[in-house]
């Protein structure tokens, strides 16, 4: 059996065979003419679906949407060998993002959900993990899974073998701050939640049909470098309204990117049945309270260089109304028990010690 390495810091990743596809491994060239005919057939904008699917036995990655988890994420894999870059592909909506990130090694996709080319949608069959990072759409929902029922078919009889949904804690709604585990019934107090619900729910049904396992994972609120409190801080940036909305909380679930990416691979190393995980570090601190111990940080590392900035628009401290978010604690034992994640980051101190450490201004 094949195996991939990530870096020496995680574990060995085996490959997951399926049952149904244990052939022998084909030969790189095979794979590589396989992979231009199907480039070929985008080209000419004919649908592959005509190609027969070859079974593969290494491990490819697709990525719907390269955002901040997308692209650092795909970069682990890329930085342990999991596979060429030629093997791992993301998407994004814009030529210039395209052009970007092809620039950093990447090898793109262009897909905007709205208008998803049948090339695109048919090439995914020969990747044997999807991961999926695309938010949903107001008022229409998950753009791929209005055409759950194409891509249904042009996944039947692939490669995929691994499905994983990003999400997000929001499902969970008001639980008067209690804690939540992912048992507790998903009760959306907003549109957007209620979207993602509805997207849980498909990805995890197309992953059914498909008979394959698929994973949803709830995010808290994402952090890391260049996106923290330490940043907005440092970059004097005004508050969104998502974060806005945060401040007048008393518990808000956050994860380091790190731990994220660590969960993920968890998942594919360990692969479970279809399931729903919380992924969340342990400390479900008011955001008040995050971002004074990151004006701390800041002032401690360079001092009078960044004003602790009064204004409502940086520092929250504005009553936005009550938030519509809800008051939960949210709980991270599944992802812990059964995936094994063992936190990088259990609290946003060690996160935002470790983003200010790696911080360098170059114009102080
Ligand atoms: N940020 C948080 O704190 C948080 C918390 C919980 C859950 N989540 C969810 O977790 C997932 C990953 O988070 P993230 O922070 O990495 O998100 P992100 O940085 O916003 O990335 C989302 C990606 O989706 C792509 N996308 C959006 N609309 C698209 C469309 N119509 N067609 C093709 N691609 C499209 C974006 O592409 P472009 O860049 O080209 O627009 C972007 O690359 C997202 O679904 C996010 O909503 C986020």
């Amino acid at each position: 059996m094949e195996t991939c390495r990530w870096s020496a810091r995680s574990p060995e990743i085996p490959t997951r065979p399926s049952p149904s596809r244990a052939t022998p491994a084909l030969p790189r060239a095979h794979l590589v003419r396989l992979l231009r005919r199907f480039r070929a057939s985008a080209a000419t904008g004919s649908s592959s679906a005509a190609v027969p699917v070859e079974p593969i036995t290494k491990n490819r990655m697709f990525i719907l949407g390269v955002g901040y988890v997308g692209k650092f994420f795909g970069k682990e894999l890329l930085d342990s060998g999991w596979s060429v870059s030629s093997w791992v592909k993301w998407t994004c909506k814009s030529a210039e993002k395209r052009k970007e990130l092809e620039d950093e090694g990447f090898d793109m996709y262009i897909l905007d959900a709205n208008e998803p080319k049948m090339s695109v949608l048919s090439s995914m069959k020969e990747y044997t993990h999807l991961l999926v990072s695309i938010p949903p759409m107001a008022g229409i929902g998950d753009l791929l899974l209005q055409q759950e029922h194409l891509l249904r078919n042009m996944l039947k009889g692939g490669n995929i073998q691994w499905l994983c949904y990003l999400s997000s804690t929001s499902v969970y709604g008001d639980s008067g701050g209690d804690w939540v585990d992912e048992d507790y019934p998903a009760s959306p107090s907003n549109h957007m939640a209620k979207l993602r619900l509805d997207a849980e729910k498909g990805w995890l049904d197309l992953g059914g049909s498909l008979g394959i396992s698929a994973l949803v994972f709830r995010l808290g609120g994402i952090y890391g470098p260049g996106r923290s409190a330490i940043d907005t801080i440092i970059r004097k940036k005004p508050l969104t309204q998502g974060q806005k909305m945060r401040s007048s909380r008393q518990y808000t679930a956050r994860v380091h990117i790190e731990d994220i990416g660590q969960a993920l691979k968890a998942s594919i190393s360990v692969p479970p049945s279809s399931r729903i995980y919380n992924i969340v570090d342990d400390d479900p601190a008011p955001r008040e309270e995050v971002f004074e111990f990151a004006h701390m940080l800041v002032e401690k590392k360079w001092p009078g260089h960044f004003k602790d900035d009064p204004s409502p628009e940086t520092t929250g401290s504005i009553a936005i109304g009550a938030s519509t978010r809800g008051e939960k604690r949210v709980s991270n034992a599944r992802m812990k028990g059964e995936l094994g994640v063992r936190l990088i980051h259990p609290s946003y101190k060690s996160g935002f010690h470790s983003i200010v450490e790696k911080t360098k201004i170059h114009s102080l």
